[in-house]
């Protein structure tokens, strides 16, 4: 896909801040600072797009960045870090649960974030069996494998596919760097391809 234009449009901590404009999600989910906001900034090529931040619990409400004045990347707080604070949390269930289930129709896609060098938590497997009871496409996207050298991503990539039960060719990781930016073109033709199939240029 050829990125014409992305920009931030909407910071929403309430259902009634959402944008008007209804066009299909790709949603990122994952654990907190594993990656998410990172991804997205490398996949429009616009480094501080999105923010990012080394300490967990940065991005607290779901942000959508429109891509092509069409379709939209949204940005969603992470979950179950332990060092985030209660408050921020607690608010991650009603604000991101009731999210998706508002959002179902129009969620195209999920890049499942995972940190490249590490087994999948519980609530990725949750996250990973709730799109697939709502036939959501997804695809396990693993960051932070410019930390590993070439052998142990390997080993890694089949690690995690077992650590996701393996279950189906979906849960193959795409292995990715968003600081040397491997990966993101294998990534971008997945999304290509389910954007397509739902018209969405
Ligand atoms: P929350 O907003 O708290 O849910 O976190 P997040 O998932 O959006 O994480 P964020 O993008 O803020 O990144 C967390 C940290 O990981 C930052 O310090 C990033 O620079 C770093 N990081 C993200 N992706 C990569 C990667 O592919 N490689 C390396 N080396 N660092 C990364
Ligand atoms: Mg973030």
């Amino acid at each position: 896909m050829k990125i014409t234009s992305c920009r931030f449009e909407q910071a929403a901590g309430r259902p009634q801040d959402e944008p008007r404009f209804r066009g299909p999600c790709v949603v990122l989910l994952g654990r907190s600072n594993v990656g998410k906001s990172t991804l997205i900034n490398r996949l429009v090529n616009a480094t501080g797009l999105a923010r990012t931040s080394s300490q967990p619990g940065r991005t607290q409400t779901i942000n959508f960045y429109r891509v092509n004045e069409s379709w939209f990347f949204v940005d969603l707080p992470g979950y179950g870090y332990a060092k985030v604070p209660v408050a921020v949390r607690r608010a991650w269930g009603p604000m991101v649960e009731g999210f998706l289930d508002r959002a179902r129709d129009r969620i195209a896609m999920a890049l499942l974030v995972v940190d490249a060098r590490r087994q999948p938590v519980d609530s990725d497997l949750q996250m990973r069996e709730w799109l697939q009871a709502r036939r959501i496409p997804y695809v396990v996207a693993a960051v932070k494998s410019d930390k590993l050298s070439a052998s142990e991503r390997a080993r890694a990539a089949r690690a995690l596919e077992q650590g996701f039960g393996a279950s189906t060719g979906a849960d193959r990781p795409v292995m990715i760097s968003s600081r040397d930016a491997s990966g993101i073109r294998e990534l971008w033709k997945q999304v290509d391809t389910v954007l397509s199939a739902t018209g969405t240029r």
